[in-house]
């Protein structure tokens, strides 16, 4: 056992928990302001305080293996260019010609080339943003090529992700940002993880009904009964802060038999399910055999950008294990997120809209949205309609 593991101590919170057939929280009924889903000069707010400098997570890095390989993200408000360069290193671009402004590539989809040309004039860029090529470039006399690299984005490769401040003049910091959550991507091996494949969906509700559908513990075997549901424990969750993350546990079935293991033998993906929210935007699901990251990209008080990608723990060696994780991979995207938790969020959002509500209610089950509201007001102030 490797008791610096943070996802110990929270094993632990929901094992007591079980043990002495309590709940993490007492009980507690609390309201919150529906407009808080509804108001746009609350959604402008929240774009300016929370999104504006921020590092995101934009994908696991596996995604983006060879030189050359690349992808184009719009979802942010930013046009970024993603790409490996030739010496390996994740780098992101602000997606602009420095000509006179054009999109320069197109890859919703990762695809691979050795340099970037612009469809309009044919200025041509290296994989490290280099400007090496304008055609009559005598046309431009006393230009300086070096001068006008593509713009670049700070971004970094690390615990398995691609990491990128959409504001240029923005910073990373990942250790002061992460903290121990940190630790908690390492010890689930995303860093030596295979990207298996991702969906990118807009879905008509407002991005915080998202992540509090991964946040709640009451809904796990009632919403999903027909998927899902039945792997679970009913209301047995637990969930903490770390700075501006939360890490939340929900015990499977099995939990039980971790009760009579030593600490070493406690199964982090098996007997119970972990998913951590990583501020300000990413949920990371951690199935038994593969991991969801979910990220959210708020477009309008009632639209959404949802981005799921799924990293399995090594390639797939054969035709049958190929279609195990197709099969997983179908059942959490169409079954569980897309029939279920994204379905109520946008049915949330009609109710929200619809004035038929002034408040909705969290209850005791319900601990891990008060810890995200907490959050979100210490970086916006509380909500003032
Ligand atoms: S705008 Fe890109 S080459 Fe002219
Ligand atoms: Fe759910």
């Amino acid at each position: 056992m490797n008791i610096s593991d943070p996802r110990y101590g929270l094993f632990q919170t929901l094992q007591q928990c079980v043990r002495e057939n309590r709940p993490q929280d007492p009980m507690a009924t609390s309201e919150v302001d529906c407009r808080y889903y509804t108001d746009p000069a609350w959604f402008d707010h929240e774009m300016k305080t929370i999104f504006s400098d921020v590092p995101l997570i934009l994908g696991p890095a596996s995604m983006l293996k060879e030189p050359g390989e690349h992808i184009t993200h719009d979802h942010t408000g930013k046009p970024i260019l993603l790409v490996r360069g030739r010496d390996r290193k994740l780098r992101a671009f602000l997606n602009v010609c420095r000509h006179r402004g054009v999109r320069l590539a197109d890859a919703p989809e990762v695809k691979r080339k050795p340099t970037f040309t612009c469809p309009y004039h044919h200025w041509t860029y290296a994989l490290d943003g280099e400007l090496t090529h304008v055609p009559v470039e005598e046309s431009f006399p006393d230009f300086d090529k070096h001068c006008r690299s593509l713009v670049a984005l700070p971004t970094e490769e690390a615990h398995g992700l691609v990491w990128v401040n959409p504001n240029k003049e923005g910073t990373l910091n990942l250790p002061g940002f992460l903290g121990n959550i940190a630790r908690d991507l390492d010890n689930f091996g995303l860093a030596d993880d295979h990207f298996f494949k991702q969906t990118v969906q807009t879905r008509q509700c407002n991005w915080k009904l998202i992540v509090e559908a991964f946040q709640d513990g009451y809904h796990v075997t009632r919403l999903h009964q027909r998927s899902v549901g039945g792997f679970f424990l009913d209301c047995v969750a637990a969930q903490e802060r770390e700075q501006q993350h939360i890490r939340s546990i929900v015990a499977r079935k099995e939990f039980a038999e971790s009760l009579q293991l030593p600490p070493e033998q406690w199964d982090f993906r098996n007997h119970a399910s972990f998913a951590h929210f990583i501020w300000p935007n990413t949920i990371m699901v951690f199935h038994p055999d593969y991991i969801s990251q979910m990220a959210l990209y708020p477009q309008s008080p009632s639209e959404t950008v949802v981005v799921h990608s799924c990293v399995i723990d090594r390639e797939p060696l054969s035709e049958a294990e190929l279609a195990h994780y197709e099969r997983g991979f179908a059942m959490i995207e169409d079954g569980v997120f897309n029939a279920e938790d994204l379905h109520v969020c946008e049915q949330a959002q009609i109710g929200m809209d619809s004035g038929a509500n002034d408040t909705l209610l969290i209850g005791g089950h319900e601990g891990g949205l008060r810890n995200f509201y907490e959050i979100v007001e210490e970086t916006t102030g509380p909500y003032r309609p």
